[in-house]
């Protein structure tokens, strides 16, 4: 069975402990997620575990891949007490209709965020250049709720496809990232608007 950490809601209201055992998390999605995970501290304030996650559009999901190969993601986390953090990403791709796989091969900061405070923003960007002059054709945000897992076989089958194309990839873990808000962030009219 994997293994999933989830912490606690940062927010300045929460009072609860941020360890009391919860129970179990089973999500609506298919793939990886059918399995029952256990989850290893209750969020108190805000049940965000309960906002639905959505179908990611196809566009957005293709934009996400192209930034990927060209490096272009930042990953964000912010740990229990609201410190930041981001950092680039370029391993991973979506395993169902509403949930992103990130590889962690060397997350630090961001690995121990996600373990007291369960959710993450990723913000990609797909870029050409035009006339000597670097144009952005579209970029997202998009933020969710994540499970970490260290087994299991949808891990196993991750940390096949990480190692075939790089066998010095620890893979120790992969992040599951549940999507529950799509916002646009090309510069222009629609720039910060939420599309889903
Ligand atoms: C372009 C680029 C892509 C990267 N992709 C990943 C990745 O997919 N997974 C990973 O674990 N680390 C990746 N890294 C390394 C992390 O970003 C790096 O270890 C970072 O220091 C982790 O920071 P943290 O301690 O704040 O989590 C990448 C680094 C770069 C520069």
């Amino acid at each position: 069975m994997a293994k999933a950490f989830v912490g606690s809601n940062p927010t300045p209201r929460t009072t609860a402990s941020p360890f009391s055992a919860w129970g179990v998390f089973k999500s609506r999605g298919g793939g990886g997620l059918q399995q029952h995970d256990k989850v290893y501290a209750k969020p108190s304030g805000i049940d965000f575990i309960g906002v639905p996650a959505m179908k990611i559009p196809e566009n957005v999901k293709t934009a996400y891949m192209v930034a990927l190969k060209y490096r272009r993601v930042s990953f964000g986390t912010c740990s229990k007490a609201g410190v930041p953090n981001t950092v680039p990403i370029g391993v991973g791709r979506f395993v169902d209709e509403e949930t992103l796989a990130v590889v962690d091969n060397y997350l630090n900061k961001s690995r121990k965020n996600l373990e007291e405070n369960p959710r993450a923003a990723v913000s990609f960007w797909v870029s050409e250049e035009k006339d000597g002059k670097v144009v952005t054709k579209e970029g997202y945000q998009m933020k969710g709720t994540t499970t970490i897992h260290e087994s299991g076989p949808l891990f196993e089958q991750i940390k096949a496809e990480t190692r075939a194309i790089r066998t010095d990839f620890p893979v120790r873990a992969i992040v599951l990232m549940k999507i529950q808000e799509i916002y646009d962030v090309k510069a222009g009219a629609d720039a910060g608007k939420r599309i889903l």
